[in-house]
């Protein structure tokens, strides 16, 4: 393991440490020692202490604002650190993005909009990263985003092995997808569960003006005496997947379980899920969840062992595709 000539150095940006240094503490390989601060004026100034010449150089950073002061400043620390290991002759600069901030603007939507997912990508190529590792992209395409090698790791596998070893997947188990355009990803995790023939979907309607709010009309599917687990890849305020539950519950669910990749967990998410129809929301740690936006049906599934993975098979030379084809089970 890991004995390419171009010895692995990991770095941790601001955005996720905890994860970072699970890391790092799977692999056996240390965090790099670095000095990232600001000037008065708030630009960002990197740099490491020993040399990464020749080096296989991964840099873990999720571009959310948690962790960082925004989620712009997470994009911008990560920019420079990449100039800064280009300009000190590493290898290769692989990037591991366990949440990728800006991914839900991936199309124009409204007339005279960007398309920032593409170019932040675009960014992200001109300082010169040369892979991705990426955790559940918004959407699939932002791969396409991209000339350089990206790897799309799916979460579903080890929301999965959570919920099956915490005993929450029986016979009477449904997957639902909280909307149209989650239902590959709920179709996902259905194969994983074992569950392909058990899955509904909710018809959801946003009005267009109004970033945060929906609005859940229809369900189309049965749920009546069975467990829902509904999937979503974010969680930002909860709206979505709390008036979801409340539908589920309307419909005869008798439980609800939501589980979702990326927790943002944004103005009155915690109260909102807190307080909504689930019986636990099962989350991973792609992005920092700080104790104060813990509450107790909140349930977080570490995505370590998934990236350490990762990373020892981009080291090795070797396909990364076990993560995401196979039954996966937390090392
Ligand atoms: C939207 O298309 C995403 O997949 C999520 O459903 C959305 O970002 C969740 O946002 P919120 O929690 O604010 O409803």
């Amino acid at each position: 393991m890991l004995e390419s000539i171009h010895k692995p150095v990991l770095v941790a940006l601001s955005g996720n440490e905890p994860l970072a240094q699970k890391i790092s503490e799977r692999l056996g390989i240390p965090l790099a020692k670095q000095n990232l601060d600001r000037f008065a004026d708030g630009e960002i100034r990197f740099n490491l202490d020993d040399s990464v010449r020749g080096a296989n150089v991964y840099i873990i950073q999720s571009t959310s604002a948690e962790g960082n002061n925004s989620v712009n400043d997470a994009w911008m620390e990560l920019y420079i650190s990449i100039d800064a290991l280009r300009r000190a002759s590493a290898h290769s600069i692989n990037i591991i993005m366990p949440y990728y901030g800006y991914a839900r603007q991936d199309r124009k939507a409204r007339s005279r909009e960007a398309i920032t997912s593409r170019m932040v990508a675009d960014l992200l190529e001109r300082v010169g990263a040369d892979r991705l590792v990426a955790l559940d992209l918004h959407a699939t395409q932002i791969q396409g985003f991209f000339d350089i090698p990206v790897d799309h790791l799916i979460g579903a596998p080890i929301l999965a092995d959570y919920l099956i070893c915490n005993g929450y997947v029986d016979d009477n188990t449904v997957v639902a997808s909280p909307d149209h355009g989650g239902v590959k990803r709920a179709r996902e995790l259905t194969q994983f569960l074992g569950l392909e023939e058990s899955f509904v979907v909710l018809d959801k309607r946003r009005p267009t003006d109004q970033k945060n709010t929906v609005e859940v009309m229809n369900l189309i599917g049965n749920v009546e005496g069975k467990t829902v687990i509904m999937v979503d890849d974010i969680i930002d305020t909860g709206n979505t997947i709390a008036q979801g539950a409340k539908l589920l519950k309307k419909k005869g669910a008798t439980k609800v379980i939501a589980a979702a990749t990326h927790a943002l967990l944004n103005g009155n998410a915690v109260q909102n899920l807190q307080d909504s129809d689930f019986d636990h929301v099962v989350v991973t740690d792609s992005i920092v969840i700080p104790e104060s936006k813990k509450f107790p049906k909140l349930e977080i599934v570490s995505t370590d062992d998934l990236f350490a993975k990762a990373i020892e098979a981009i080291q090795d030379y070797k396909s990364v595709s076990p993560l995401f084809q196979n039954k996966y089970h937390r090392g």
